[in-house]
């Protein structure tokens, strides 16, 4: 079993993160939060991720959780704790003030860490549930084999970005306009959408997942500037699955 680092990860503590919190600055995050949950690509996102996966309860993960906009309603739909993992600690404690606002205080939790080392040890995993995180990954490929190798066997991750197949067509088609266009105007801005788009390309998904000797892989959606998916609508993900072979050689074994 990989040693994993405890002095790098710190466990942030609901208890510890409210302490510091007034009663105003409670609401504020709370009405923050329904901001970005409003109008819900998350909640979309989550639906998609319960749907294609269909995640057997347990250990859940949310990978480059921000302020938990993913982990939060997959709580809300499914009841089962998240665990989010991000190097940003600030921003995981706003999504714990905004969890304690919900009444949700008892299931979100925080760990400090990156995807390339992550502090969990090998087979515990039940799912792994990223947006919009692995785009900013130092080395990808490390991450995802981090990833299958927490992962229990039969556990599952869906790993990737975008608004979900049923985020509003209406709202997905300015998404995608706004983008092009940022794209095909001039210097840095143009520059950085263009890196945007590229980075969340679906070979570029498959080279990740190739480069991290995934066994089996499923690359869904068409990128960044593309709903034609319709399983994940606008965004690109990448689906896979711990295969139980740690069981079957048991079985060959007798
Ligand atoms: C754009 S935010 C996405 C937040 C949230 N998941 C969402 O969908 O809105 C990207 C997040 O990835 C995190 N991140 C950056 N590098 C990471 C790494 N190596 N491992 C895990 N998370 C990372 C950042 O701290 C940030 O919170």
């Amino acid at each position: 079993m990989k040693r994993t680092s405890t002095t790098v990860a710190i466990l942030v503590s609901l208890l510890g993160a409210t302490n510091h919190t007034s009663a105003r600055g409670a609401e504020k995050l709370a009405s923050d939060n329904a901001r970005t949950v409003q109008p819900d690509r998350y909640v979309c996102v989550v639906e998609d991720m319960l749907k294609l996966c269909e995640p057997e309860k347990g250990f859940w993960i949310d990978l480059g959780a921000g302020k938990g906009q993913v982990a939060i309603p997959l709580i809300e739909k499914t009841g089962n704790p998240v665990t989010m993992l991000d190097p940003n600690a600030e921003a995981m404690a706003e999504g714990l003030e905004a969890a304690r606002a919900k009444g949700l205080e008892d299931r979100l939790f925080a760990v400090v860490g990156v995807a390339e080392d992550m502090p969990f040890p090998d087979n515990t995993v039940n799912f792994v549930a990223s947006r919009g995180s692995i785009f900013f990954w130092n080395d990808p490929g490390k991450g995802l084999r981090e990833v299958y190798r927490v992962l229990r066997p039969g556990g599952k991750a869906m790993i990737g970005g975008g608004h979900g197949s049923g985020y509003p067509k209406e709202a997905t088609v300015e998404v995608i306009e706004q983008r092009k266009k940022k794209m095909d105007g001039e210097g840095e801005e143009a520059e950085k959408w263009s890196k945007f788009v590229k980075l969340r390309r679906p070979k570029q998904m498959q080279e990740w997942a190739e480069a991290a000797g995934l066994p089996k892989f499923q690359v869904m959606g068409k990128g960044a500037i593309s709903a034609e998916d319709k399983r994940v609508g606008q965004g690109i993900w990448l689906l896979f699955e711990k295969k139980p072979e740690i069981t079957a050689r048991k079985e060959e074994d007798k």
